[in-house]
């Protein structure tokens, strides 16, 4: 048997996360950062809205691993860590371990639970795989800890999470993930590209309500972070275009006056005003290259779909 194990750095209720939503909940703009999307049910969501026709970046980005796939093994190498953040169910990763191979394979998630399940059946459909999974939010900052081999470390940000970043955010993130490659390390990163916004009218605000029911159910997540009292049905998903940011904008919108309360706190909301859930930036591919050089990244390899809906690319710490 392989060296395997689960490592939970990320615990609901302490002090920071409370401090997180408490400030998001009561600034003149409400906000809160879409990590919070993810507890065990807003991760099958999301794994159900890869799913739906309209939501057409992960069959994409599928697509493009699929026709590139030699081509990326050749740019990445072989036997490398593999660390991936927001793994998720790990679908992504494991359909590219038979072209990558890792020696070792570190999903990284916030959603604690989902993660333990997602690894659950990895390691019996992989047992040549050494897997050390971990419970943290790398959203701010990127310890891992010594099980992790540093090594031929290659990160693996797939499906455009990176959008959820604003561009200075994401240079700062790809900066820290830049520290972490080590010496001989690197990133294979998927990234989101501009388009018809009728397109991503649709991928965000599908027809059967998926998409709003992920938005919706963070109102849950927080009575449960928080003690909040939320009722989902006094809210309504919105999504929006922001064409000066180059951003998707997910939010929720009072459908009538509601009071909120919490432990240490109380916010009244108007009808029609909002909690900023979500941004999802679209970039050019040029705009994209530029952030990925500016974090100290270099030698990019990219592949794209022939439509240029969506970008990966592979890149060296340098
Ligand atoms: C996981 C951040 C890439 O921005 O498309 C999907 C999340 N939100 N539908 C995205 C999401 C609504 C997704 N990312």
């Amino acid at each position: 048997m392989l060296q395997s194990g689960f490592i939970q750095i990320y615990h609901k209720n302490t002090n920071a996360i409370c401090a997180e939503l408490n400030a998001g909940l009561l600034a003149p703009q409400a906000c809160i950062s879409p990590k919070f999307l993810y507890d065990g049910l807003g991760s099958k969501l999301f794994a159900a809205i890869c799913e739906l026709p309209e939501y057409y970046p992960t069959r994409t980005e599928a697509l493009i691993f699929e026709q590139y796939r030699a081509e990326i093994a050749r740019s990445t190498g072989r036997g490398s860590t593999l660390i991936d953040l927001g793994a998720g169910n790990c679908e992504k990763a494991a359909s590219l371990f038979s072209a990558l191979q890792p020696v070792q394979y570190v999903p990284v998630d916030i959603s604690v639970d989902f993660l333990r399940e997602a690894v659950e059946c990895l390691r019996y459909r992989y047992p040549q795989i050494r897997v050390t999974a971990l419970g943290m939010d790398f959203s701010s900052a990127l310890e891992l800890p010594d099980a992790v081999r540093s090594d031929k470390r290659l990160f693996f940000y797939p499906g455009s999470s990176i959008g959820n970043f604003t561009p200075e955010e994401a240079a700062a993130f790809l900066g820290r993930v830049r520290d972490a490659c080590r010496a001989d390390g690197g990133l294979l990163i998927g990234v989101d590209l501009i388009k018809d916004e009728g397109l991503l009218y649709e991928a965000y605000d599908d027809a059967i309500g998926l998409t709003a029911a992920f938005n919706l159910n963070m109102l849950q997540h927080l009575n449960r972070l928080l003690g909040t009292n939320f009722k989902p049905r006094d809210w309504r998903h919105v999504c929006q275009f922001n064409a000066s940011e180059s951003r998707i904008e997910l939010h929720l919108e009072a459908l009538r006056s509601v009071t909120v309360t919490w432990d240490d706190g109380e916010r009244r909301f108007s009808q029609g005003e909002r909690i900023h859930t979500e941004n999802s930036y679209k970039y050019t591919p040029e705009k994209f290259l530029q952030l990925l050089e500016r974090a100290g990244f270099a030698h990019v390899n990219r592949w794209s779909d022939p439509h240029g809906w969506f970008m990966l690319c592979h890149a060296q710490a340098v």
